[in-house]
């Protein structure tokens, strides 16, 4: 395989952006920004979202067993900077940000257009990512988009010219 092709062809993926919380009620409370995220059924309604195994964010989403995904607005390209450092608590706020606890605990951004709440129901663990299946059990419309909702979603390319992950 050549390494270079297989790296411009699977950047050819489009991808919304997300910061992933979990609470797992120990004191521990991650936020990531994610982009590798995709709808795989809808009764039950399932999503899976490939989760690196060596960061904080893994352990305490597999130890909440539960997680949101708080999707990011169009204008709202520093919170994804923001969160692709670790996660800090202070003031009550998340990295700066202000939440509320959702069904799960799980921290919910009150300024992101709309989050969903998942319980995880099974983890398939193969390579440096592990799939998160988790069942979405709650939803928060923050701000019903005026258009179609994936129009509102903030977008990898929208980032900038050189920032992937994938490839
Ligand atoms: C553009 C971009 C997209 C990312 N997407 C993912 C992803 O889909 N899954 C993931 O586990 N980490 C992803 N990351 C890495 C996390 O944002 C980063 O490792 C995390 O914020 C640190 O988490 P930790 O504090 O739990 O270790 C991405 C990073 C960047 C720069």
């Amino acid at each position: 395989m050549n390494a270079e092709h297989k790296k411009t062809v699977l950047r050819m993926i489009p991808y919304g952006i997300y910061v992933l919380t979990a609470d797992d009620g120990k004191g521990n409370i991650a936020a990531a920004t994610v982009n590798w995220v995709t709808q795989t059924a809808f009764a039950p309604p399932l999503v899976v979202v490939g989760v690196k195994t060596d960061s904080g964010t893994y352990q305490t989403v597999k130890t909440a067993q539960a997680f949101a995904l708080n999707m990011l607005g169009k204008d709202q390209k520093s919170l994804a900077f923001t969160f692709f450092r670790p996660a800090d608590v202070s003031d009550g706020k998340l990295s700066g940000q202000s939440f509320r606890k959702g069904t799960t605990g799980a921290p919910i951004l009150v300024d992101v257009p709309g989050a969903i709440e998942c319980r995880v129901v099974s983890i398939v663990e193969q390579g440096d990512h592990h799939i998160v299946v988790g069942e979405v059990i709650d939803a928060h419309l923050n701000r019903p988009p005026s258009g179609r909702p994936d129009n509102a979603i903030l977008e990898m390319k929208e980032l900038g010219e050189s920032v992937f992950y994938g490839g």
